[in-house]
């Protein structure tokens, strides 16, 4: 598994979380900053990591900001990415269910460490469901807009 991370000065202290617990866990992760807590534009972080996201089939996108939310506006505008903002277990598990997201947005003045820690680990560990009706509803997310 591969897993592609950022975050802006917002997101910049739960990035480092998300990193250390999944090293610890010997998951590749590859870091495209923030660096620091210095202001930088969640889009552009946002847009290298989506980026990856499309070059590496199968890796994993998380984009931390303060609430996730340009981040996930962000992530959603690249075709073939599908990003989802997370805050509770049922979210993050349904969006790799019934959605195949592949980019996890977090907020860290939003979500707890410990639940981003547990929302992240969901993510990367749920299967999507291969029922064809949920095939075909995250095809048409490329195909009616
Ligand atoms: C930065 O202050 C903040 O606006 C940004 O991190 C994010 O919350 C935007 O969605």
């Amino acid at each position: 598994m591969e897993v592609f991370i950022g975050s802006d000065h917002a997101g910049y202290a739960l990035k480092s979380a998300v990193k250390d617990h999944l090293e610890k866990k010997d998951i590749k992760v590859t870091d495209l900053g923030a660096f620091s807590t210095d202001s930088v534009d969640y889009p552009d972080i946002t847009r290298e990591v989506c980026e990856k996201v499309l070059e590496y089939p199968g890796s994993f996108g998380i984009m931390i900001c303060g609430t996730g939310q340009g981040s996930a506006m962000t992530a959603n505008r690249l075709k073939g990415i599908r990003a989802a903002l997370c805050d509770t277990e049922f979210l993050a598990e349904q969006a790799r269910k019934h959605n195949h997201a592949n980019v996890l947005c977090l907020g860290e003045r939003s979500t707890d460490q410990d639940l981003a820690l547990k929302l992240v680990d969901i993510f990367l560990e749920t299967q999507p469901d291969p029922d064809e009706r949920h095939k075909r509803r995250v095809d048409k997310i490329d195909t009616v807009c």
